[in-house]
């Protein structure tokens, strides 16, 4: 049955058609370019797209500011764009999520107009109004440092409404029943349209309650049940990723404790902890995210990722262990942002360094979950700290070293490629490192190749071995009676490590390096002994090659 369940060993790739590939030549990316490099997605190996924002909208925050939720802004193509853009993903194997945004609108979208406009519009309850500025408008901010309030005064409307991010982005009443009736509809429409599923924006935001009496907000759960339900009943296979940014002691609430609410959640405390681990060489708070975010239910899946669209949140690490991050990976104020992140690329904040891009890389393949790939990761693309706020890890994506990266021929994209410099386009783009056997590109496409051989990480359980020293990770999985191990030395020394794998079944057994020819043998006392280099990894598989001949069916 598992088996079904596509999401758990699926390798996601995250793209924004504006940066991706501008195939009419007005400078911002479209589906049709979209389309044409869907061939390159498939060869790297993903399997999944996750879309960002496409709909009409303002753009005034990357399109999570929706001004029409059944349309597709015409600077990006038409309705009819899409669907070929999902029937192509389709012929190709690839499934599409898209992004849902429901937490709140654009204050362009007419909804919010007709609201503003009267007191008697039928949509003046799918927001949330105040006659008098709430006392605590100044408290609970997502920006701060950029956001000042929480309720703004509208002089149409005559009251302040609430809006958890920027004032342009009104919420919704979500507990009102006509704004969850919407809410299904909009899932409803894009999964005729070809989609298999929604990456939940903000959550724990959407489920809150919300008004000027709620002093402390509380968590709507069953809603999250309403969302699943509908969605299965449309298409069986559908999933939603929830964003949701939440303590491990929350988790089974926003799975379900039978698995009946989101089928997936970005795995935040992994995620910080890892950064830590890269910056200090330190795997014990890792190890203890990776413990206390196990439970879950069997079809849940955590969605692994290192750097995604916006800030390397460092918010939930002790003060220290974010200094450490900071100073390792952000050290200047102009890049980190909020007062707690850092707004960079992945490659940069690894000064480059390919040994810890790919310690990172096979860290993240590696860990309990489903890796989300930020798209140029792959290529090690860097970010444009010219650019404000979160802009800066944004900019198009480059494919050669012609002008514009190739990724435009405008003479001026909307958003400017990186040109110049260690990451400009004339030295990091995709035609060059495809002609490189080992470019960074074709070892990432190798490592997404390999990872699909192991579907154990997706689908087995894992024991994180005991190891004499906290500056390596060793994780094993076990599933249907076949074994895997993967060692990851954080540090800059090289390290011996002797250890016993406590491999379950019949005793000492060889292991198997996946990715070269450097296995490893028992001695008389069944341990191994393994040199890893600086920033070395190892990807075993326990037992022989003929590991498929004794894998069971259950
Ligand atoms: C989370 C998204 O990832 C972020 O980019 C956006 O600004 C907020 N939600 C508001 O929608």
């Amino acid at each position: 049955m598992i088996n079904d369940l596509w999401y758990k060993n699926a390798i996601v790739y995250c793209l924004s058609v504006e940066t991706f590939m501008d195939a009419n030549g007005d400078g911002v990316g479209d589906f049709k370019g979209l389309v044409r490099r869907l061939d390159y997605l498939q060869g790297l190996g993903v399997t999944a797209i996750w879309l960002m924002p496409f709909q009409p909208s303002p753009r005034r925050d990357g399109g999570y500011d929706v001004a029409d939720y059944y349309g597709v802004d015409p600077r990006y193509g038409t309705l009819g764009d899409f669907v070929e853009f999902t029937h192509a993903c389709r012929q190709r194997g690839l499934r599409v999520l898209i992004d849902l945004v429901v937490n709140h609108t654009s204050d362009q979208h007419p909804w919010f107009q007709s609201a503003r406009g009267d007191p008697k519009s039928p949509y003046r309850d799918w927001y949330v109004w105040s006659k008098t500025k709430p006392a605590d408008a100044n408290q609970g901010m997502v920006f701060p440092g950029v956001q000042k309030s929480t309720w703004t005064r509208d002089a149409g409307a005559g009251a302040y409404y609430f809006h958890r991010f920027y004032d342009f982005q009104p919420d919704l009443d979500t507990a009102n029943p006509m704004v969850q009736a919407e809410i299904l509809k909009i899932m409803g429409f894009w999964l005729q349209l070809g989609v298999s599923g929604f990456r939940m924006d903000a959550v724990p935001f959407v489920i809150a309650t919300k008004g000027a009496r709620v002093t402390k907000s509380t968590e709507q759960y069953d809603m999250l049940r309403t969302f699943r339900e509908f969605l299965q009943w449309r298409d069986g296979s559908a999933v939603i990723l929830a964003e949701a940014n939440v303590l491990p002691e929350t988790d089974l609430d926003y799975f379900g404790r039978d698995g009946e609410r989101m089928q997936m959640m970005f795995n935040f405390q992994v995620n910080q902890t890892l950064f830590y681990a890269l910056a200090a060489a330190d795997t014990r708070p890792l190890a203890r995210a990776l413990t206390a975010t196990k439970p879950r239910p069997a079809t849940a899946q955590w969605g692994l990722f290192l750097r995604n669209h916006d800030e390397l949140d460092l918010g939930r690490l002790t003060e220290g262990q974010r200094q450490a991050v900071f100073a390792a990976f952000g050290p200047d104020p102009e890049m980190q942002l909020y007062g707690r992140g850092i707004r960079r690329r992945l490659a940069p904040m690894l000064q480059g360094d390919r040994r810890r891009i790919e310690l990172a890389y096979s860290l993240m393949l590696t860990l309990p979950g489903t890796p989300v790939i930020r798209y140029g990761d792959e290529i090690g693309m860097g970010d444009d700290l010219n650019l404000p706020e979160r802009g800066c890890a944004r900019t198009p994506m480059q494919w050669s070293t012609e002008p514009q990266g190739g990724f435009t021929l405008a003479a001026e994209p909307v958003t400017p490629v990186i040109s110049g410099g260690a990451y400009g386009f004339q030295h990091i783009n995709v035609a060059s490192q495809r002609r490189n056997p080992d470019s960074l590109m074709n070892w990432m496409e190798r490592m997404i190749r390999m990872r699909k051989e192991v579907p154990e990480i997706g689908v087995g359980d894992f024991t994180a071995l005991t190891l004499p020293t906290h500056e390596m990770l060793a994780l094993r999985y076990d599933w249907r009676g076949n074994s895997a191990l993967f060692v990851h030395n954080l540090t800059a020394i090289p390290r011996e490590l002797r250890f016993d794998p406590a491999i379950p079944g019949d005793g000492p057994e060889e292991l198997v390096n996946l990715l070269s020819d450097d296995h490893s043998a028992p001695d008389a006392e069944g341990q191994h002994c393994i040199l890893l280099e600086p920033y070395g990894y190892r990807w075993f598989r326990v037992g022989g090659l003929g590991y498929l001949l004794h894998r069971r069916d259950l």
